[in-house]
Order: C-alpha cells, then sequence, then structure tokens
C-alpha cells in the first residue's frame, strides 16, 4: 500500500524562525494551518489539543483506566518541515526530552530539499496466536485444521462483526509446530485478520477467544494462551529519503564529508547490537512521540520495533544508510507498526483526537506512514548530531532550560539561568543553583 494524498494549495510545513515564536504564537499558526488543512480540525479540536489538560478531564480519565487519581501532562510540541508522500505536515509529538522536536524538523527540512520522504505500508494485517498442547497426532491435528480452515474463518468473522461487514476480518490462518518448548512439543495457530483503521488488539483477541474451543475440538488438543503477536510482520511500513550533499556548503568538522561520516555511523548499527540498540532508540524518540500524541499503544510498537530489529537473530539496526557516487546520503526505514485512527484511546481521549485532527489523516496505514517518516527523520538527525560535532552541543544548549527548572527557577528565571550556564559552557545543576542563588540575592537587595 502507498498512501498519496496531494492536495493543491495547501500551505507548506516549512515554517522558518517557528521556534523563535512566543507559545501562543506557535499555537495560533498551528490552528491557521489546520484550518486550512484539515477536514476534521475544528474548535473543540483547538481546545482540546492546546489546553492543559488535552480535554481529558478526570470524569473522562477515570473511565480510561481503573484507580484513577488524576492525569499526567507532558509536552506537547509540533515538528514542521514535513514533506510526505507529496503532502506537507505538521506532526504532534509528545516528548519530554529536548532536541527531539528540533532535531526531526530540521532533518524534514534537509529532506524535503531532495524532495521530501516517501513511506509506504502493507495491509493492516495483525497476527493471533492460540497455543495448543497435548496434541496427540500432530500431522493430524494440522491436516485437519487445514481441512476445517474455510469454517474457522467463518467463525472468526462472526466473532468480528462490524469489522468484517466494512471489508476488515479474518483472512487467513498458518500452522507452526513447534518442539524445542520445556514443556514439549506445542501446535501454534496463526489467525490474520485484516483490522483496517483499528490497532486490532481487541478485534483480534475476541476473535481468538472465540475460535479456540473449535481448534482444540479438531485438533484433539488443549487450549493455553489465545493473544495477538506483537511481532506485527504482517504491518510493515517503510519511508525513505535523500539528503543530498549539497546541503551542507560547509562542514564544522575536520575529515570526510558530514554525510560520508553519517554513513559510517549508521554502519555500525547494521552488525553491532549494542550500538544498533542506541540507534533504534533514537528512531523509536520520534515514533513513540507521535504514538503517543495520537493516542496510540507505544509498548506495542516498541515491542513490535525490537523484535523485528531481532528477526534475523541478530539484533540490528531498524534503517539502512547509503551514500551515492556523488556523496549524497539515502536511508530507508522498515519496521511493524500497529496503530490505529479508531478503537482505543484514539477517540475516547480528546487531546489524541485532536492530534488526529490535525494530522488529517483518512486511515491507520497512512498514520503508520507518518509514523515510519518521522522515525526516519529522528535517526538522520541523531546520526547527523553524532556524526558532527557531537550529540552534547546541541542537546545541552536546550537540556540547560530543563537543568534551571529542575533546580527549582522560576519562569522568569529559567531563560536567564539557562544562557549564563550556555555562555559559560557549565551546564550543570550545582552551576543552576549558585546562579538560582546569586540572582534571588540580588534581587532580594533591590
Ligand atoms: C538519545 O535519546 C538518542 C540517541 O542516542 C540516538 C542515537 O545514538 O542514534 C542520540
Amino acid at each position: 500500500m502507498f498512501t498519496t494524498m496531494q492536495q493543491p494549495n495547501l500551505p507548506s510545513s516549512r515554517l522558518t524562525g517557528f521556534h523563535r515564536l512566543s507559545l501562543a504564537e506557535r499555537q495560533t499558526i498551528v490552528h491557521d494551518w489546520a484550518s486550512q488543512t484539515s477536514r476534521h480540525w475544528d474548535e473543540t479540536s483547538r481546545q482540546d489539543l492546546f489546553g492543559p489538560p488535552n480535554g481529558l478531564d478526570l470524569q473522562t480519565a477515570d473511565q480510561l483506566i481503573e484507580n484513577t487519581i488524576g492525569r499526567f501532562a507532558l509536552p506537547l510540541g509540533i515538528a514542521t518541515n514535513f514533506r510526505i508522500n507529496g503532502r506537507d505536515r505538521l506532526i504532534p509529538m509528545i516528548t519530554e526530552e529536548p532536541s527531539v522536536i528540533a532535531g526531526a524538523s530540521n532533518a524534514a527540512r534537509l529532506m524535503r530539499l531532495a524532495g521530501g520522504i516517501t513511506a509506504s505500508s502493507d495491509p493492516p494485517l495483525m497476527i493471533g496466536q492460540v497455543q495448543l498442547l497435548d496434541v496427540p497426532q500432530m500431522k493430524r491435528a494440522m491436516a485437519a485444521l487445514n481441512e476445517k480452515k474455510a469454517a474457522i474463518l467463518a467463525a472468526a468473522n462472526e466473532a468480528l462483526g462490524s469489522l468484517a461487514q466494512r471489508g476488515g476480518g479474518a483472512r487467513e490462518i498458518e500452522l507452526r509446530q513447534l518442539s524445542h518448548a520445556k514443556i514439549g512439543p506445542m501446535l501454534v495457530v496463526h489467525l490474520l485478520v485484516d483490522c483496517q483503521d483499528a490497532m486490532g488488539a481487541n478485534a483480534i483477541n475476541t476473535a481468538l477467544e472465540r475460535i479456540a474451543p473449535s481448534l482444540a475440538e479438531i485438533s484433539k488438543g488443549r487450549v493455553v494462551l489465545r493473544i495477538l503477536s506483537n511481532l506485527n510482520d504482517r504491518r510493515l511500513a517503510r519511508a525513505r529519503a535523500q539528503i543530498n550533499a549539497d546541503a551542507f556548503s560547509h562542514s564544522s568538522v575536520d575529515g570526510p564529508p558530514i554525510l560520508q561520516r553519517v554513513y559510517e555511523a549508521a554502519a555500525l548499527a547494521e552488525i553491532d547490537p549494542y550500538r544498533a540498540a542506541t540507534h533504534n532508540k533514537g528512531i523509536l524518540n520520534g515514533i513513540d512521540a507521535v504514538v503517543l500524541a495520537t493516542g496510540n499503544d507505544w509498548r506495542a510498537v516498541e515491542a513490535g520495533a525490537h523484535a523485528y530489529a531481532a528477526r534475523t537473530g541478530n539484533y540490528r539496526s531498524l534503517s539502512t544508510w547509503q551514500v551515492d557516487e556523488y556523496g549524497n546520503l539515502m536511508g530507508s526505514l522498515e519496521l511493524p507498526l500497529a496503530l490505529g485512527i479508531v478503537g482505543g484511546s484514539t477517540r475516547a481521549h480528546p487531546g489524541a483526537k485532536a492530534a488526529l485532527a490535525l494530522l488529517d489523516v483518512q486511515s491507520a496505514s497512512e498514520l503508520a506512514e507518518i509514523v515510519a517518516s518521522v522515525g526516519l527523520a529522528q535517526n538522520f538527525a541523531a546520526l547527523l548530531a553524532l556524526a558532527g560535532e557531537g550529540i552534547q552541543h546541541g542537546h545541552m544548549r536546550l537540556h540547560a532550560r530543563q537543568i534551571a527548572l529542575s533546580a527549582g527557577a522560576s519562569d522568569e528565571m529559567v531563560g536567564q539561568i539557562a544562557a549564563v550556564m550556555i555562555a559559560e559552557n557549565d551546564i550543570r545543576p550545582s552551576r543552576a543553583a549558585e546562579l538560582m542563588k546569586s540572582m534571588t540575592s540580588a534581587g532580594d537587595h533591590s
């Protein structure tokens, strides 16, 4: 699947100087932008996305989970400059980590110079597993299950109700005989379900529980687990992009051109799990931030990403990078992305609903393509910093504000303390505390 949403006359997501504006000015720009670009954005979206609890009142919070006692807020930012499959996007991202949104926006800026990001996705097929033990005759059980396949799929579709009526539903069963478990041999039945625009966990688990008794009867075995797999390797999303060598007229670092160094840095993650884990964490910095903003299950995405990264038996990077003869850099990323735009908290959480309205996505696949694109951009941003002047330079500048805040600085003091620490190139909690003390006592005497 390849989702292109080209629309004429849309405003650009290339928002020069966005980060220098006040928070209120940014909100106005995003509101105006979304009003022109999204079919779903309205006044309620504006209030829910920008308001302090993101529309999540305590009563709704109490409905979402059990034992609710409050809500927990995190910063919501906007990554600018993204062009994905020919369409400009402003991306809502929730993260507590400085540099993530700035890095993604800068990478998207560089990628759009070479035409932007191209993304695609598989149909939204989820895998569910039924574990059968004590199967007396494996071969016979497998043959019988294959023979009854149509009836099993029909029963699953009956359980899936409206999903099946809307064109989704159970598509296939696959049988896996596993003989190396410490509890003896077992038969695992995979049910493949097209979950359409839902993440699909509830749908698939419902279908599995419905068909499990028949699977036990047909195989003459005993059912234990009935649960989806988070290794969604039938629901992959991909993104690729180029960064042109001429985007870098000068390099602040001696040695080979910066894009060559990015390529060299990325090569380590292809062979070394110690590096691959960090490399993939950088990708997930971007991915999780959008997954969280849109009310999706980021633990499922994390589990799927890491399992997919280890699919060959060696844990490796989810992305690959190449340089061509002209020094241009090409990157691609592929990972499972089980995301929904209906169901779960995507609609029940007003803030998530508003984030989806900002994105104006029409399908879960389109959302997955955007999320994969952000992952690729985030990966490039990290590699660019690492291969250039190092991650700490830019990171610590942004981090200085957090350090000032955690030292107890007031809103008015945060900027001043951060500026002094940056100028001194001494960004530490103890220095923030000293500066705060001297500023407070200077204030006391004035
Ligand atoms: C930090 O949150 C993420 C990075 O470590 C990713 C990477 O090393 O590629 C910078």
